[in-house]
């Protein structure tokens, strides 16, 4: 199948790079979102989120002309559904922005078009929640228009890198809806292709993720364990993953982002019974902030009034995502505990979080400190000296939850170091 014009529902950390990227590569591209300010910050050059490397490759698709962006859908022969997938308080699969788009598609539909889901999504999505609502055009799904699911499966703060070499999976409801996906990403796709059926796409993106969660809980719990028994959870882990077949991730305040926090859940929610495993882990990452702000308690003799600077609130380093973040979670956590905390993110420093008061100056944030905190290993907070820091700081313990500080380095500066897994 031949696409010249392609409608990207979606411009957020996935949509917008995918939209500029097959515009860069010679595509008629129709970048759409429902939300009007990103929309018209876009229009105007304004690019709302943070990726290494992304402003100028949008700047130079809208410059080219063949990215245009806008509120509407718009008819063309492909259409990328790349909109968030959340979770209700109660953690079952929130589908309403992949059933809006797909409504706001069917009246655009033609023979011969092609529907991709990129979003992560519960198994069965494709066959029994979107075709339904495509057919509304008339139209069947398979026999007058082709529909996949492919998932998007890079890494924050690397993904146009990883956009363009990283394996594809395409999951058609048949072969030739597999096959026209693949012509499609053929046009900047350089890792491999891999076709399969629409569920097992769904499935394999879900068992990805999953399984990184379960990694990541075992390290966590680890870490209780160590601590249990006074000894370093980093050095135990170093010599542990010199064995060949070992190798075990590292523990750390919790899991967050929009994918390894949620996506597990959609598993747990179609086969409750099927997926113990699966909601044990989840528990174990979901309680860790609780774990890192009774150490930090520990660590600072109590917490009541005590001022603390609290570096980093993104759900991992060196990226401004904060959905999600258990670092945001150990921030209430430790007010909760009667600590006056204080936050900085480089990464974001306009965020407004309710009930977090934000200091977009780091030094001013550290004059006036009883107690440091490192919550996420942004590049920028691991660069710190701790000769420097003494020198702008009344604060005299520093709690090192990602051990991103060299432990002697800082009890040399006259610090009391301690830190999550630490001995
Ligand atoms: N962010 C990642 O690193 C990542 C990685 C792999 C997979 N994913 C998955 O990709 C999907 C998108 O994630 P994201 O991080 O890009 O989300 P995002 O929130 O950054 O962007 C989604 C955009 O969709 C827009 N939107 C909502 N409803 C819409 C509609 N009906 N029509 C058009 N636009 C609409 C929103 O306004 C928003 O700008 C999710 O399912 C996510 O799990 C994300």
């Amino acid at each position: 199948m031949t696409t010249q014009k392609l409608c990207v529902l979606g411009l957020g950390y996935i949509g917008l790079p995918t939209a500029s990227t097959f515009a860069n590569h010679g595509l008629e591209v129709v970048g759409m979102d429902t939300n009007s300010e990103i929309v018209s910050g876009l229009q105007n050059g304004k690019i709302h989120i943070f990726e290494p490397g992304l402003r100028s490759l949008v700047e130079k698709a809208l410059t080219s002309g063949n990215l245009t962006i806008s509120q509407a859908v718009q008819p063309a022969d492909a259409f990328i559904i790349a909109v968030p997938t959340p979770f209700y308080e109660d953690k079952r699969a929130d589908m309403r922005f992949v059933e809006a788009a797909a409504a706001s598609i069917a009246p655009h539909l033609k023979r011969g078009n092609l529907v991709i889901l990129e979003s992560t999504s519960p198994p069965r999505t494709t066959v029994d929640i979107l075709a339904p609502i495509l057919e509304r055009s008339g139209l069947k799904a398979g026999s007058d228009f082709y529909l996949a699911y492919s998932p998007e499966r890079v890494l924050p703060g690397k993904i146009l890198q990883e956009l363009i070499e990283n394996a594809r999976v395409i999951g058609g409801i048949d072969s030739a809806s597999a096959e026209a996906g693949r012509d499609l990403y053929l046009h900047f796709v350089k890792g491999e292709i891999i076709l399969t059926d629409a569920t097992t796409a769904e499935m394999v993106k879900l068992m990805e993720n999953t399984s990184r969660d379960i990694s990541i809980a075992i390290a966590n719990e680890f870490c209780r364990l160590t601590d249990k028994f006074g000894i370093d959870v980093w050095e135990a882990i170093q010599i542990a993953n010199r064995h060949p077949r070992v190798e075990i991730l590292k523990p750390g305040v919790g899991v967050g982002g929009h994918c390894i926090s949620v996506d597990p859940w959609f598993l747990v929610e179609a086969a409750p019974e099927k997926s113990k495993l699966i909601l044990t882990a989840r528990q174990v990452n979901d309680s860790q902030p609780e774990f890192v702000s009774q150490l930090i308690e520990k660590a600072a003799c109590g917490l009541q009034d005590k001022k603390v600077a609290f570096l980093g609130l993104a759900f991992k380093p060196d990226v401004d995502d904060l959905r999600e973040s258990p670092a945001v979670e150990l921030a209430h956590l430790l007010q909760a505990k009667g600590a006056l905390v204080k936050a900085y993110e480089p990464f974001k420093p306009e965020a407004h979080l309710p009930g977090i008061p934000h200091e977009k100056d780091l030094e001013k944030l550290l004059f006036d400190a009883d107690l440091i905190v490192l919550a996420v290993g942004h590049q920028q907070f691991k660069a710190l000296e701790a000769q420097d820091i003494a020198a702008l700081t009344s604060a005299k313990i520093v709690f090192d939850a990602v051990n991103g500080w060299d432990k002697e380095e800082w009890e040399a500066a006259g610090f009391v170091y301690k830190g999550l897994g630490k001995k």
